[in-house]
């Protein structure tokens, strides 16, 4: 079971050794997200760390960032499973969904701020892209509704800060929120929208999974939990929230006002547009007693965004694919985890079965899902492993006959800067698919058989050559050789 709050989750990544306190006082406006930068940038993924900032100037609210999407091994801890089995586990919590069960009182409402003692600057929100940003944005779970069906939705949109009570979402059309919103707005009536800062694990991990409008990322949560997520019902507005979070802040999107949001270092590596948002007028921050603050790394990849992002995806993919699409030949799923989310580029390992199998099962991947790159191998390649899968390219594939180009996608946020026009209008997105699978009977690997590379590990040890461990890579062909 994971971790049931933030601070469960945040003390076993610190025994871990995961974890970093940062005692020095910080300026939210560059220092804490200049860091995070360094880190993602510089620090091979398996040294990063989660940075808990304890003492953020002009706020009594420590900040840590970083923390659930250091790495895979953060990611693996936040669901309390070894790495390996995060695809298990995601998969379990998708074919077993448990629906929220509501309280009535909550830790996150035991400090409760309204009317005219809100103020956002009371909570550390940094500024994400110092020198370059318009201004701080909170990045974490935002809850909307579906009027007509009074289905929630949690996913994580940027939302900008525009002055002490009033935000502006990226509500992005053709995003769920934005889905959301409408059936408000279309009726006359003002939307509820809620921010759900520091929450169990569980919560932030189900909230980035791209599932279908009208299916709840809080089902999944529960089913990652192994018990329902508590849900109290907001102060303010007509929304359920995580009771156990450590911050709530609710708010009301304003009836036919919108204001330009950005610019912002986005996910893709670049500026992003400036384009008109809805605007979101603040109705109350509630929040456990000593809260602690959770703002995601994104921008510049890697970054914990991708990370988290691709963690997800893959897990809710591969379930979906082999036991709601029918497609049990698919044996493992990964994401890229350096451009996760959007964009990104799927590999998928499979048995094909029949002739052009492979390629029809990476048309339904990048028909249902938004990456970008897909690309099919036999599963005798370790996914994980880019030089396997490097191998599998050059070996396996042949552009002219292995390519499928999908055309005319619509990416629902203006931010591929491949597709990007000089006006910042977006235009269409595309796809590919790479079949890398075997098509014929290529004859054994060119190795030794492997009771000969047995016998020579025995030599290699005998004779106090270096140790090493043995790469799945290899293991795999060995196997097979
Ligand atoms: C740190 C972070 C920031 C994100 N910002 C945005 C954003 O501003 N707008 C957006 O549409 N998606 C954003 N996403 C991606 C969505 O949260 C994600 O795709 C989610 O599944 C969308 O939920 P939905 O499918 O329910 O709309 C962000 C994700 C992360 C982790």
């Amino acid at each position: 079971m994971t971790h049931r709050t933030m601070r469960d989750f945040l003390s076993a990544l610190e025994q871990h050794g995961l974890l970093r306190r940062i005692s020095r006082p910080v300026d939210r406006m560059w220092e804490p997200a200049a860091l995070a930068k360094w880190m993602y940038q510089a620090l091979p993924a398996e040294q990063r760390f989660g940075m808990y900032f304890e003492n953020v100037k002009g706020t009594t609210i420590p900040l840590v960032t970083g923390a659930l999407g250091a790495n895979s091994a953060a990611y693996a801890v936040a669901l309390d499973v070894e790495e390996d089995r995060v695809n298990e586990t995601l998969g379990k919590a998708c074919r077993n969904r448990i629906p929220p069960k509501v309280v009535e009182s909550a830790l996150c409402q035991e400090v409760v701020i309204t009317g005219a003692d809100v103020r956002l600057s009371y909570l550390p929100i940094p500024v994400w892209t110092p020198g370059k940003d318009v201004g701080p944005y909170i990045t974490t779970n935002t809850v909307t509704k579906d009027y007509d069906t009074g289905i929630q939705n949690v996913g994580v949109y940027r939302t900008m800060v525009r002055d002490e009570t009033s935000v502006i979402p990226n509500l992005a059309p053709g995003r769920q929120g934005h889905q959301n919103m409408l059936t408000w707005i279309g009726k006359g009536k003002v939307a509820p929208i809620a921010w759900v800062i520091g929450a169990s694990p569980a919560v932030h991990l189900a909230a980035v999974a791209n599932l279908p409008y009208g299916a709840d990322e809080m089902d999944v949560a529960g089913g990652l939990l192994g018990e329902p997520v508590a849900m109290v019902k907001a102060k303010t507005v007509d929304l359920m929230v995580p009771a156990d979070a450590e911050i709530i802040i609710e708010g009301e999107i304003l009836l036919g006002e919108t204001a330009m949001e950005g610019p912002f270092g986005e996910f893709a590596g670049y500026m992003g547009p400036v384009d008109p948002r809805p605007v979101v007028r603040i109705t109350a921050i509630t929040h456990r007693r000593d809260p602690v603050f959770y703002g995601y790394t994104s921008q510049m990849p890697p970054s914990e965004s991708t990370t988290i992002q691709s963690m997800t995806n893959a897990g809710v993919m591969l379930q979906a694919l082999r036991e709601e699409m029918g497609e049990p030949s698919v044996s493992d799923l990964y994401i890229d985890l350096t451009f996760g989310g959007l964009l990104a580029h799927a590999v998928v390992a499979m048995k094909p079965g029949y002739p052009a199998h492979s390629k029809k099962v990476g048309r339904m991947i990048a028909a249902t899902w938004p990456v970008k790159r897909v690309t099919v191998v036999d599963d005798d390649v370790d996914i994980r492993d880019h030089t396997h899968v490097e191998w599998a390219m050059n070996a396996r594939f042949n552009p002219v006959r292995d390519t499928v180009l999908i055309d005319d996608v619509y990416f629902p946020i203006n931010m591929d800067p491949s597709v990007r026009s000089l006006t910042s209008q977006s235009t269409m997105g595309s796809k590919i698919v790479c079949d890398a699978t075997l098509k014929v009977d290529a004859g054994t690997f060119s190795l030794p058989p492997k009771e000969i590379m047995a016998k020579a590990l025995d030599l290699w040890k005998e004779i106090g050559l270096p140790e090493f461990e043995i790469p799945k890579r290899a293991k795999l062909r060995i196997d097979r050789s």
